[in-house]
């Protein structure tokens, strides 16, 4: 069994919508022998880090940045991780108000440097998400489990 660990930050619905959206196609039926599990950013541990085989991120854009929950979670397990998850997959969803390049920027920096691959562009959505925006959020779920596990 692969186990697919997702960290976020979620201080709004929309961030919420986002989240659920990525966790239901995480979690779909169409993928085999993968397990998720969810951990809010400021509770997430080097430990969860170690024992994942690949990661969906969520986060606001605030400031600019990633939220300072999910910069603190990559602040923890840096180090702890950076040998040991080289090349792991990742997913990752971004909302913001309107403008999120840097934390766009932010995010090709930091997995860069832990070597993590990306299955696909991050899901971005400014304003309430549309219903084709959730269905993104599912497909990058569901695409990243798929990563990982059968079909
Ligand atoms: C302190 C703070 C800073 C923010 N900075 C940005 C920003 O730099 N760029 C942006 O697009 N949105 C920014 N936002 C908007 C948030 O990303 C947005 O509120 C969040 O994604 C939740 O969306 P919602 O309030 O529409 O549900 C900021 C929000 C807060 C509270």
């Amino acid at each position: 069994m692969k186990r697919l660990l997702i960290v976020h930050h979620t201080p709004s619905p929309s961030v919420q919508a986002m989240y659920e959206a990525v966790r239901a196609g995480a979690s779909t039926d169409e993928v085999e022998g993968v397990e998720v599990v969810s951990r809010a950013a400021l509770a997430a541990s080097a430990v969860d880090a170690l024992e994942a085989d690949g990661y969906l991120l969520g986060s606001p854009v605030n400031l600019g940045y990633l939220s300072g929950a999910l910069k603190h979670f990559f602040d923890l397990i840096y180090y702890p991780c950076l040998e040991e998850t080289v090349r792991r997959p990742f997913g990752a969803f971004l909302h913001g108000d309107n403008d999120a390049s840097g934390a766009l920027r932010a995010l090709e920096s930091i997995t860069t440097g832990l070597k993590w691959k990306a299955v696909q562009p991050p899901v971005v959505v400014t304003g309430e998400p549309s219903k084709a925006d959730l269905e993104a959020c599912w497909e990058l779920g569901a695409i990243t489990a798929a990563e990982l596990g059968g079909v």
